[in-house]
């Protein structure tokens, strides 16, 4: 399974801050908020991941993460250069991903939840994670049954079918590049999320699972502030003393023949 961090955006609802920085390099308590996405991946067992950033600060990204090797992980980048919506992470990614399942997350998106179970289980179709909310139309609204098969999902609806939200944390198999391919721009020119996953709902092939604890997108002032004292109460993000280390194979070098 490869993994995507979404960092894309112009962060416009954090201006003026947002000018000078990316909104994924803003901290939340006492780290860059895209290590929250990163140490979900992490925790996950992802270690292939491509970071999709905006053309303004990307070198930032780099200069904060690297290789990705003092995380025990392997990071490609990308440039986004207009944020022309979540699924257009797809096209992007393309030859990032291969012929591998996809875990995308989003760089704004702190959770406490671990993931790891549903990604080692994954095998076919698209997984979305959801959470019950007190505004769901401000969301991805889904409609599921016990056994968590999605029988509708809606993008912010005026008159919300269930206060289920969808996370900024999804799964998909290796057609989703093909899928994402087939999709035509909405009202505001994106490539939306949600018409990726109807893809896989008209073919049975989209389920949800509720995550527990806590999950917050802190791209305003409120949920940033919310985001920290989670982060605070819940010592979130990257083990700042021991991160994990990466296995460096080193292959036998054969010596030159002494000519
Ligand atoms: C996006 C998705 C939405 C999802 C949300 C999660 O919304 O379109 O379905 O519920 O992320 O954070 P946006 O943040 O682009 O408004």
């Amino acid at each position: 399974m490869k993994g995507i961090i979404l960092a894309g955006g112009s962060g416009t609802r954090l201006h003026p801050i947002t000018k000078v920085t990316s909104k994924q390099l803003l901290p939340v308590y006492n780290q860059p908020m895209i290590y929250f996405p990163l140490q979900t991946l992490l925790t996950a067992g992802i270690r292939d991941i491509l970071i999709i950033v905006a053309p303004d600060h990307s070198g930032d990204f780099v200069n904060l993460l690297g290789s990705g090797r003092q995380f025990g992980a392997r990071f490609a980048y990308e440039v986004q250069d207009k944020p022309e919506g979540l699924a257009q992470a797809f096209l992007i990614g393309e030859d990032f991903i291969g012929k591998d399942d996809a875990a995308m997350i989003l760089g704004d998106n702190i959770f406490t939840h671990d993931f790891s179970a549903s990604v080692k289980s994954f095998r076919y179709g698209a997984k979305i994670f959801v959470k019950q909310v007190p505004d769901a139309k401000r969301f991805g609204v889904v409609e599921f049954d016990d056994k968590g098969k999605v029988i509708s999902i809606e993008e912010k609806p005026e008159i919300p079918k269930t206060n289920y939200a969808q996370t900024g944390f999804y799964l998909y198999d290796k057609y989703v590049t093909d899928y994402v391919k087939t999709l035509k721009p909405s009202k505001r020119g994106e490539l939306e999320i949600v018409d990726l996953n109807k893809i896989y709902l008209e073919k049975g092939q989209l389920t949800a699972e509720l995550i527990q604890g806590d999950w917050i997108d802190a791209g305003t002032f409120e949920s940033l502030y919310k985001a920290s004292t989670i982060v605070r109460e819940n010592d979130l993000g990257i083990d700042l003393e021991t991160p994990p280390t990466v296995k460096v194979e080193i292959k036998e070098v054969k010596k030159p023949l002494a000519m």
